[in-house]
C-alpha cells in the first residue's frame, strides 16, 4: 500500500471544504480544546478520573452540568455515537416480545435494536415532500391511528429532525403518546444544536420526550463518536445506565469525554455569540442562494419562507440541494463540487446533494459554498423530462425480524422474489427509508419499485446479499 491512512488524512483534510460531519469543521479558533486532545493526555479509567459506567466524581459533575445546559433531568456522555444511545434506550424501555411503534425512516440502529430485543415493530411511514422527493414530517393523525390500532405497544420511537433537516410537531406527538401511556424516545442525532437560539427549532427535551439521543459530533464542536443521552426520570436514568454498561466500551476514551465536556462548557459560556455567528454564516449563504436559477435548496433561496408540502418545520443547518429541476443528477453535482471546488458533501442521492453545516462553519465557508453553487448553476439547463418520484409501497411482516435476520438464506434475482420472506434490509436512497426488512413478505409492488429504483440508478443498500441485482430471502419460509 503506497500511503498510510494518516498520510491520506493529512494530505486531503486541509484542502477540502468539509460540508459533512463533524460539526467542528476543523475550526480550531472556535474550539481550541480540539487541538489539545492528543496522545499526551490519552487515558481511560484510572484512579482519580471517575468511571463512566458508575460515575460519582468528575464525570458525574460534568454530566450534571450538561443536563443543566440542555435543560434535561439526567444526561449521559456517550463515546460510541448515537448508535449506542439508541440501542441502550430501546432496551431500557422494552422487554423481549414487546410491541414498539416506530417511524419507518428510523436509523439502522433502531432496526438492530428490534432484532436484538426481539421486538414487534408497528411502522408509521413519514409523509413525503414531492418537490424535493424526501421523507417529510410525521403526521400526528397517523401516529394517533397507529396507537389506537396497537394498544399493546409501550414505546414510540421517532426521528426528529431527519437527515435533511425536516422536523415534526414533537410537542403534539409527545403529549398524544403520553396520554396513551407510551414512553417516547426521540432520535435527535441531527439536532444537538437545537433549542439554544430562536434561529433554530426547539428540541425534543423541551417537548417532553422521555429519552433523547443526540450526536454531539454531527453539528457541534466535539470529536467524532461523541454523543449525549438525555433522560426524563430517575427510574429511566437508572435503567439507561445499566444498558449503556452493556453496549458501550469499558475503556472510554478520555479524549472523547473531555471533548464532550469542553463542548458543553463552550455552549454554556458563549452560546449567544456562537449561535449568532452560525446564523450569520447561514444568512450569508441565503444571499447567494437567492441567485440560483436551476438548483433548488430546501428552505433557502426563493423557497425561503414558502409553505412546503407535508413539512412542519426545517432546521436551517442542513443545506439540501436538489438537482430535480436540472439536467444533472445529484451524483454529477457532487462530482463537480468535489473535483472543481474541493468541496466534499455529506450525502449524495440521484436527486440531490446534502451539505451539512456545523457550528464550525463561518461566513467565509458558507459564501464559498454559495459561490460554487452559483458558478455550477450558470452552466446548467432545466430538466428536459420531469423526473418522476418513486414511492415505496408498504409490505406485510410474516416472520419476526429477530428470527429472519439470522435464518439461513438464499439469494435470488429481485424479479423472482414475489411471495418470499426477506432475510435482509433493503434501503433505497432517496428517500433512505427501508423498503423491506427481514421477515417481511416481498410483493409485486415492492419488486416493481426496486426494479424502477435500479433503472433510475438510485442507491440500493442491502445488508446480506452481495451480488448485483439479487436479494437475500429466507431459504425455508
Ligand atoms: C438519524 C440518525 N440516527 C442515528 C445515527 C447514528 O449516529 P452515530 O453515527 O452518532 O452513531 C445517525 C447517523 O448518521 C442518524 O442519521
Amino acid at each position: 500500500m503506497a500511503q498510510s491512512l494518516l498520510e491520506l488524512l493529512q494530505r486531503s483534510c486541509p484542502v477540502t471544504l468539509p460540508m459533512h460531519m463533524p460539526g467542528h469543521k476543523r475550526n480550531i479558533t472556535l474550539a481550541p480544546y480540539l487541538k489539545t486532545l492528543a496522545a499526551d493526555i490519552d487515558i481511560t479509567e484510572i484512579k482519580g478520573f471517575d468511571h463512566l459506567h458508575a460515575a460519582g466524581g468528575i464525570l458525574q459533575e460534568a454530566m450534571d452540568q450538561c443536563a443543566e445546559v440542555f435543560g434535561a433531568k439526567h444526561s449521559f456522555f456517550l463515546v460510541n455515537g448515537s448508535t449506542v444511545g439508541i440501542l441502550s434506550a430501546i432496551r431500557a424501555v422494552t422487554a423481549p416480545g414487546d410491541g414498539i411503534i416506530m417511524a419507518r425512516n428510523c436509523h439502522k440502529s433502531v432496526y438492530n435494536a428490534l432484532a436484538l430485543n426481539n421486538l414487534r415493530p408497528y411502522f408509521i411511514y413519514p409523509q413525503t415532500n414531492m418537490r424535493f422527493q424526501i421523507a417529510a414530517s410525521m403526521s400526528v393523525e397517523s401516529i394517533e391511528q397507529t396507537i389506537l390500532q396497537h394498544q399493546d405497544a409501550r414505546v414510540l420511537m421517532i426521528t426528529c429532525p431527519t437527515y435533511e433537516g425536516v422536523t415534526s410537531d414533537l410537542k403534539s406527538i409527545i403529549s398524544l403518546a403520553h396520554r396513551h401511556g407510551l414512553t417516547v424516545i426521540v432520535d435527535e442525532a441531527h439536532g444537538s444544536h437545537l433549542g439554544f437560539s430562536p434561529y433554530f427549532p426547539s428540541n425534543a427535551v423541551s417537548a417532553g420526550a422521555d429519552i433523547v439521543i443526540q450526536s454531539l459530533h454531527k453539528t457541534l464542536p466535539s470529536l467524532t463518536q461523541t454523543a449525549l443521552a438525555h433522560v426524563r426520570t430517575p427510574a429511566l436514568a437508572h435503567e439507561m445506565q445499566r444498558q449503556l454498561a452493556i453496549f458501550e466500551t469499558t475503556s472510554p476514551s478520555f479524549l472523547l469525554l473531555a471533548s464532550i465536556d469542553s463542548c458543553v462548557r463552550l455552549i454554556k459560556e458563549h452560546k449567544e455569540e456562537l449561535f449568532k455567528n452560525w446564523a450569520r454564516s447561514l444568512e450569508a449563504f441565503q444571499k447567494k442562494a437567492l441567485g440560483l436559477q436551476h438548483l433548488r435548496v430546501l428552505g433557502y433561496g426563493k423557497d425561503r419562507g414558502k409553505k412546503l408540502e407535508n413539512v412542519y418545520g426545517l432546521d436551517p443547518s442542513k443545506v439540501f440541494i436538489s438537482t430535480l429541476n436540472t439536467n444533472i443528477s445529484g451524483y454529477e453535482l457532487a462530482e463537480i463540487l468535489r473535483n472543481k471546488h474541493d468541496t466534499e458533501p455529506e450525502m449524495i442521492t440521484p436527486q440531490g446533494v446534502l451539505c451539512m453545516t456545523g457550528m464550525g462553519d463561518t461566513v467565509e465557508t458558507m459564501e464559498r459554498l454559495g459561490d460554487s453553487l452559483l458558478q455550477i448553476d450558470k452552466a446548467l439547463q432545466p430538466a428536459s423530462v420531469m423526473k418522476m418520484p418513486l414511492m415505496a409501497p408498504q409490505v406485510q411482516s410474516k416472520v419476526p425480524i429477530a428470527t429472519a435476520e439470522r435464518a439461513p438464506f438464499i439469494c435470488l434475482p429481485i424479479e423472482d422474489t414475489e411471495g418470499y420472506v426477506m432475510a435482509e434490509t433493503i434501503v433505497v436512497y432517496p428517500p433512505g427509508i427501508p423498503v423491506v426488512v427481514p421477515g417481511e413478505l416481498m410483493n409485486r409492488a415492492a419488486i416493481n419499485y426496486l426494479l424502477a429504483a435500479r433503472e433510475a440508478h438510485n442507491t440500493i443498500l442491502r445488508t446480506r446479499s452481495d451480488v448485483d441485482g439479487e436479494v437475500a430471502v429466507l431459504r425455508d419460509a
